[in-house]
């Protein structure tokens, strides 16, 4: 029988199962612009409403890696892994992550993208550092990953183009909050990489796209499931987006606050997200050191620099800086009992650290530095945030984000500490 994408729609609005084929033909059909946007729209929404069973998901990931190419990293002397996050606020983990594996003996194919909304994008961070460069080509790639043992560098337009559109519509109908449609994205840049194995960074609370613990465990279990089957070794870590990670949320800031990390310093959360999500890498890599020893050997700095170097950077080069800074400070004397990810997010946005649509352009200096953070005693009037821009302009929007960021209890209250790893899902 002819393919009408009418009678995908039609399936899938009356909740049954689409077939391998209808899967296939329809995202072949989108690829190629013979089935119209307004027809992907409406199965969009039918998707979203109705959802997806294991096997349509798996079928809609595989259609979406055979729009483009696939990489072949078998060939390189060292195990494969990779890492991705959901998303957060303040989430540089890549930065001091990936050069600190591939210090532990693995080679680290860390193909990122730019920010959009109040997450930040690890290509946007990395930017900041003069010279660096994002664009490489797959040679390039492949003879830094043997030589150095890790890149961060964007995708190709030919890694996965099904998603790339797909991504684009969903952002503008509506439909991009669906777990099948994020996990099969996800997870099918992923697998057309070509890593070995691949440790999943599900983020859990407003920071994040998913809010509460159940939706976000689904999601994991859903892309642990489609990666495993794919014969990509797959873990997941459930951590806590609730407050942002770390002190500084931007791009230049990140880098440094990263390097800090690299250098021995750095935040207690990020370097406990960071050596969590290192052990796991490692361990799927089938190597046997831990990364705490590696991290504090100096081995990791090493691979960072020798990384910006290949790309074109200079690891000393003075980072940007803000032309204004701005501080805004607490409400009242007391602890800080919560941060709110998602308002540090927005403010940092408004500074210009991220886009609100994928042509704007980004200010490498823009950012807020959180001074203190939940557990800290505070006093009221005391700075609480720094914020840096390079337009003046941008400074009440951002700070009235921050209004009621933060709660203060009285001194003496305890506030518990979180927990950075909610839960691990393994393959
Ligand atoms: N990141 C992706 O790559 N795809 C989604 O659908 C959501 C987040």
């Amino acid at each position: 029988m002819a393919f009408a994408a009418v009678d995908v729609i039609r399936a899938k609005r009356d909740k049954r199962e689409l077939t391998a084929e209808q899967i296939t033909q329809i995202i072949a059909g989108y690829t190629a612009g013979t089935v119209a946007e307004e027809q992907m729209s409406a199965l969009l929404m039918a998707i979203l409403l109705n959802g997806m069973s294991a096997d349509e998901i798996s079928q809609w990931t595989s259609a979406m890696i055979a729009s483009g190419d696939r990489m072949d990293l078998k060939g390189l002397p060292k195990p494969t892994v990779d890492k991705h996050s959901t998303g957060g606020v303040g989430d540089k983990i890549s930065l001091p992550l990936a050069p600190l594996v591939a210090a532990c003996g693995a080679a680290v194919p860390q193909l990122s993208g730019r920010g959009l909304g109040h997450t930040g994008g690890t290509l946007d961070k990395m930017e900041s550092i003069p010279g660096w460069r994002a664009t490489l080509s797959p040679e390039e790639m492949l003879a830094q990953l043997r030589d150095i043992g890790v890149v961060i560098c964007a995708a190709s337009d030919d890694l996965a183009p099904a998603d790339r559109k797909l991504y684009a519509l969903r952002d503008v109908t509506g439909t991009v909050e669906s777990i099948p449609m994020i996990a099969a994205s996800i997870m099918s840049k992923k697998i057309a990489e070509g890593t070995a194995s691949l440790v999943l960074d599900v983020k859990v609370g407003s920071g994040a796209f998913m809010k509460d613990a159940t939706s976000a465990a689904h999601l994991a279990r859903t892309m642990v499931r489609l990666g495993t089957d794919a014969g990509v070794k797959t873990s997941a870590l459930l951590t806590d987006m609730s407050e942002p990670l770390g002190l500084a949320v931007g791009n230049a800031i990140e880098v440094a606050e990263a390097v800090d990390v690299l250098a021995g310093g750095g935040p207690a959360d990020v370097v406990e997200l960071t050596i969590a999500l290192a052990r796991e890498m490692v361990d799927l890599a089938g190597l046997s050191v831990d990364p705490a020893d590696v991290l504090a050997s100096g081995a990791a700095m090493d691979s960072w620099r020798a990384m910006v170097a290949a790309q074109g950077g200079d690891p000393d080069a003075v980072l940007p800086r803000p032309l204004e800074v701005e501080i805004v400070t607490a409400p009242a004397t007391g602890v800080i009992s919560k941060m709110d990810a998602l308002a540090v997010g927005m403010a940092a946005w408004r500074l210009g650290a991220g886009r609100a649509r994928k042509e704007d352009t980004v200010q490498a200096a823009a950012g807020v530095l959180c001074l203190a953070k939940p557990g800290d005693e505070i006093t009221e009037g005391a700075p609480l945030f720094e914020l840096h821009t390079d337009t003046a302009d941008r400074i009440p929007a951002a700070a009235a984000e921050l209004a009621a960021a933060v709660e203060v209890v009285p001194a003496g209250r305890p506030v518990p500490r979180r927990a950075i790893v909610m839960n691990t899902i393994r393959g």
